[in-house]
């Protein structure tokens, strides 16, 4: 491994000399943003407010939100609501309400008018299934950090909020129980407790789902001292790692869809992208929620696999990149790299330092007892950039939801070209969601690094955002952000609808990139950006909420 290792710091090394010398601000027309620090919250504040204030006219209570008609309906069949975009929403209203100067008791009155829907209006007793892990990341997570926030922040009610994620953890852990291995079928009905096998793809569950659904489940345990939600999401993995030979015969690295009876995997499509990707984050946030020392192991052999199998550069300018591998490790490398994968820049980052700055991990043991964590460090600044170039080069200044990476020899009939020439799309991939994963690694960059150029990018998204993801833009009372169906041509291709993680995601990212005093050792987002506290280690212990399994 260490040779590997070292070529790899000095491949780095390398390609660090070389990316400073391309003069990346010349790839676009767009003039960089010179906006100061309490101009870009207040901006990104007003942003939050276009988009909120449409959906509270339009679409309130309602899980789907379509932007430009102004139409809506809820996600589970019997048409009742399941808070998609308002339980997701609360914590970034928090957020915003503790540091913004201009718009204090607007955000505090939609948090108070959120809270009574929650307390009064949404009901998990519904008669139809729902996905365990979009409803776990999204609706469990939203309602566990609106209570930490609540209490931290001292704003609302936070009974409300924790009331409703063990009405709903409650529902949701049921689905434990429907395999013999542990490892859940893909949906649940909420009222009846069934759980139903994934539909398609011969009933095998995605692997990145059944292990995301760990933090928010170990931190209900925690706060209700109730450490059964603790042993049913931990359950998983033996089957996972053992049933399969993990370590060994896949360094680390996991095929997209597992059999939940058996845990054996399903196919042998490795990838960081969709079905993939939060699998070896939950490794990592685990360990930085818990202090359990198993699960930073298990994200070291993880992040070796993926440098030893997935790790490319692109051909003229060298961005770093990870690719699949559809036909398993031994199979052809491919450089496609979905959007999903940017937020790897965030992890690295913050797997190396542990939310310290970077200045002060260098100064601690854990820092030079593990040289992989300069080598991730590095990583993580290039992985940032390319994503960061996704937005740059294209004409709005938008990423598009999967690129090609150039190798040299790359197909390309059809396919739109990056300016640098390093990427393509393809012309079913040129849709933008408003995703967040390029802020959320530029956010993490910026805070461990301190360094202005993370800002400056930022502010050029939010930037691209305002001016090509917008609707009756001139008109501040009608202004709103939605998806785009092309990022490539201007002026861009809008589609009909908001998805909840603009709200919950991408704005808070982008308005945590802002927030001076912003402390990562003690919290740990979830996967849908939903912030957790750092567990206090001697509770942990005094509730014998400790790993219950090793390898
Ligand atoms: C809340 O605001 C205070 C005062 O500005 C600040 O120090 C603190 O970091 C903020 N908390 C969060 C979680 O943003
Ligand atoms: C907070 O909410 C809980 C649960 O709904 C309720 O019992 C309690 O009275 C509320 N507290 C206040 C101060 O309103
Ligand atoms: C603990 O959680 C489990 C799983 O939802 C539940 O069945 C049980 O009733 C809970 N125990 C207590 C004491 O609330």
């Amino acid at each position: 491994m260490k040779s590997l290792v070292s070529a790899v710091i000095s491949t780095v090394v390398a390609i660090v000399a070389i990316a400073y010398y391309v003069p990346w601000n010349t790839y676009s027309e767009r003039k960089p943003a010179g906006a100061g620090v309490e101009e870009m919250k207040g901006q990104i504040e007003t942003m939050f407010l276009a988009s909120w204030r449409d959906y509270s006219k339009y679409g309130w209570g309602y899980d789907v939100y379509d932007t430009i008609n102004h139409n809506f309906h809820n996600m589970p069949r019997d048409n009742r609501p399941l808070g998609w975009i308002i339980v997701d929403s609360v914590d970034t209203l928090m957020l915003m309400y503790n540091s913004s100067v201009l718009y204090k008791s607007e955000f505090e009155a939609e948090i108070l008018k959120s809270e009574e829907w929650i307390g009064n209006v949404l009901d998990f007793d519904i008669d139809a299934e729902v996905n365990l892990f979009e409803t776990t990341i999204r609706m469990l997570g939203g309602l566990l950090s609106a209570y930490h926030l609540s209490d931290l922040l001292e704003v609302g009610n936070k009974t409300v909020y924790l009331n409703k994620a063990i009405d709903l953890g409650d529902r949701l852990a049921l689905a434990f129980l429907s395999t013999q291995s542990g490892i859940p079928y893909s949906s649940i009905n909420l009222r009846s407790g069934r759980a139903i096998k994934n539909h398609v793809d011969g009933g095998a569950s995605s692997t990145a789902e059944f292990t995301t659904l760990q933090m928010e489940f170990k931190y209900l345990a925690y706060l209700t001292e109730n450490r059964t939600y603790w042993d049913l999401v931990e359950r998983v993995y033996e089957p996972l790692y053992k049933n399969n030979d993990l370590l060994n015969a896949y360094d680390g690295l996991v095929p997209i869809y597992t059999f939940p009876e058996t845990g054996k995997f399903s196919g042998s499509n490795v990838r960081f992208g969709s079905r993939g990707d939060s699998f070896y984050e939950y490794l990592l946030k685990q360990y930085l929620l818990t202090h359990e020392t198993l699960y930073y192991d298990l994200y070291r052999k993880s992040m070796q696999g993926m440098k030893k199998h997935l790790l490319a550069h692109s051909k003229p300018s060298s961005l770093w990149y990870i690719g699949e591998r559809e036909e398993g490790l031994q199979g052809k490398f491919s450089s496609k790299m979905d959007h999903l994968v940017c937020f790897m820049g965030g992890l690295l980052a913050s797997g190396a330092t542990e939310g310290l700055s970077v200045n002060e991990a260098r100064e601690r043991p854990f820092f030079s007892l593990f040289p992989d964590r300069q080598n991730d460090w590095l990583l993580a600044k290039e992985l940032t950039h390319t994503c960061y170039q996704m937005y740059n080069q294209t004409p709005s200044g938008l990423a598009p939801e999967i690129v090609v990476f150039n190798e040299g020899n790359t197909e390309q009939n059809g396919w739109w070209q990056s300016s640098s020439g390093d990427f393509f799309v393809k012309p079913l991939d040129r849709h933008n969601l408003q995703r967040p994963e390029t802020v959320e690694s530029i956010m993490f960059m910026y805070h461990l690094s301190h360094d202005n150029k993370y800002r400056q990018w930022g502010a050029d998204i939010a930037s691209s955002f305002l001016e090509n993801s917008c609707i009756d833009c001139d008109d501040l009372n009608l202004r709103r952000f939605t998806s785009l169906s092309d990022c490539i041509v201007l002026p861009t291709k809008k589609s009909n609808n908001m998805e909840s993680f603009w709200l919950a995601e991408t704005l808070k990212y982008l308005y945590i990139l802002f927030l001076d005093d912003f402390d990562l050792t003690k919290v740990v987002f979830n996967t849908e950006a939903h912030p957790f506290p750092v567990l206090d280690e001697k509770i942990l212990k005094s509730l014998s909420l400790t790993t219950g399994w090793s390898l």
